[in-house]
């Protein structure tokens, strides 16, 4: 066995015995996996998710430690310009999919399946599942769900697809909905959770709950044994995720209320390429240091 991987996480698959009483050893596995999750969810301890659908930035993102990298289908919003994540197909998610399992080595990477790919049976759901994780190499698969979707994901754990639940607002409802709504105000809080234990009975390996109030989130992290992984459902989830682009600042407009933006990335490319085109146009560049 080559002895200059990470060790894995401590505990029992770990080999390592490790006396009562001691600090756990740090999270860095080399490779991480569900049962990683659920042990930050066991120890209490937190993880971070963020969305990629490139080499790129699934490289940097890897690099950094994030646990787990999304190719959700906001790649139809972000990458390809179009008004609604209900506009991807499965075969534009296993290229972007592709892309950044390629590009990492320690990450986990779950990838979303896409509208009208799963939700007609639990046949399809499996077919869908299959197709994502043979074409791409994804880890792991995310479907937007409800109770009524228990039977899919029961399907696709027992074909051996690991499986992420998505609850609360899900994009791919979003006319459905109403337009993006916070869910699970007042009486209807009780519905995230029935949703949330259902899918959780059917085998998700976790739950994802989007735009639900702090308050909700926290009982369906409490009542569950899967780890939670938040996007505008306040701290006491497992995990939290967010849109790169939002995040890191390229997004152009308002960002949504939940987000924190950790740097202005628009700003920067912005003032970069300015200085490159008048560098062009005054001849300042190339000079004699780019030339052959
Ligand atoms: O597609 C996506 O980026 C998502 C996140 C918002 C969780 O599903």
């Amino acid at each position: 066995m080559s002895t200059d991987q990470p060790a894995p996480y401590g505990g029992a698959d770990s080999g390592a015995a490790r006396p009562s009483g001691t600090t756990p050893e740090p999270l860095t596995p080399a490779r991480v996996r569900t049962v990683h999750l659920q042990r930050c969810k066991d120890r209490g301890e937190r993880f971070s998710m963020l969305t990629s659908y490139d080499a790129m930035t699934a490289e940097i993102f890897d690099e950094t430690g994030i646990e787990v990298l999304l190719v959700g289908d906001s790649a139809a919003n972000v990458v390809l310009g179009r008004e609604s994540t209900l506009r991807i197909s499965l075969e534009e998610m296993i290229v972007f999919t592709s892309a950044v399992v390629r590009s990492v080595s320690r990450a986990m990477v779950v990838v979303d399946a896409p509208f009208g790919t799963y939700e007609a049976s639990p046949e399809q759901a499996v077919g869908c599942g299959v197709r994502l994780m043979k074409e791409s190499g994804a880890h792991a698969v995310k479907v937007e769900a409800d109770a009524s979707m228990a039977d899919h994901v029961r399907a696709m754990v027992s074909a051996g697809i690991p499986v992420m639940a998505h609850v609360g607002f899900t994009p791919q409802s979003e006319h459905a909905l109403g337009g993006y709504r916070i869910q699970g105000r007042g009486e209807s809080g009780s519905q995230v959770l029935e949703d949330a234990l259902a899918l959780e009975a059917a085998g998700a390996f976790a739950v994802l709950l989007e735009m639900v109030p702090a308050d909700v989130a926290a009982e369906v992290d409490q009542r569950l044994s899967v780890p939670t992984i938040g996007i505008g459902a306040g701290g006491a989830t497992t995990g939290q995720v967010l849109v790169w682009q939002d995040m890191l600042g390229l997004t152009s407009g308002r960002v949504p209320k939940f987000v924190r933006q950790y740097a202005d990335l628009r700003a920067t490319m912005t003032e970069a390429v300015r200085t490159y085109r008048d560098e062009v146009r005054s001849g300042e560049f190339p000079t004699d240091q780019h030339v052959y």
